[in-house]
């Protein structure tokens, strides 16, 4: 049933999204300085790449309340607190808030958005839904590898790149610090993660 988008849930649920990628964006800052404390500069460069990316699917939500503009619009939701100094939790909880946004919250809003008639609000809630799951997937990768111990080493033949220089290592592990620019080993990031990034870092 279409209505009028001031009277809409459409607008709380516009509303609702860029609250919460607003805070993605800002856990994803913070999660990247407990990574930068820990010498795991790669990872922090991975959070503040998604969080760049969540400032964008904030700023397409907020551009849809355009209309809107001067109005106060209230709100009511759950958001997470997840403020860890283990990077490996920071990473399965950034996961979770990442599918639960893409299986379950963007999905519902979608689908009331569609009811409502606002077809491009809905498109955007399922254009970034999918987006998401390529996040929680992201940071799974990241978290299986760390966990496992194999962010740095594996039993193969593996292939690392410095995120500061770009050189790229093969071999068993990391050296301690990277034989090009010397910066130490927590620059590097495995290549197996670039697939994840949305792009390969080399060609084969
Ligand atoms: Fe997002
Ligand atoms: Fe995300």
């Amino acid at each position: 049933m279409a209505v009028e988008f001031q009277a809409s849930r459409t607008r709380e649920n516009l509303m609702r999204a860029f609250a919460g990628e607003s805070q993605a964006r800002n856990r994803y800052t913070i999660a990247a300085d407990a990574a930068k404390k820990q010498g795991l500069y790669s990872i922090q460069q991975v959070f503040l790449f998604t969080a760049d990316q969540e400032r964008a699917h904030a700023e397409r939500y907020y551009g849809l309340l355009k209309n809107l503009s001067g109005t106060t619009i209230e709100i009511s939701g759950g958001y997470p607190v997840d403020h860890f100094d283990d990077v490996v939790k920071l990473l399965k909880k950034a996961e979770h808030n990442e599918m639960e946004e893409a299986d379950d919250v963007y999905q519902a809003f979608g689908n009331v958005a569609k009811e409502e008639g606002f077809l491009e609000a809905a498109s955007a809630f399922f254009q970034i839904a999918e987006v998401e799951a390529v996040h929680g997937r992201r940071f799974r990768k990241l978290a299986e590898l760390l966990e496992q111990n194999k962010y740095f080493e594996c039993e193969g033949n593996g292939q690392w790149m410095c995120m500061n220089c770009g050189h790229i290592q093969s071999g068993k592990l990391v050296p301690p610090m990277c034989p090009v620019c010397r910066y130490e080993r927590g620059y590097f990031i495995p290549v197996e993660i670039a697939p994840y990034l949305g792009f390969d870092f080399i060609k084969k």
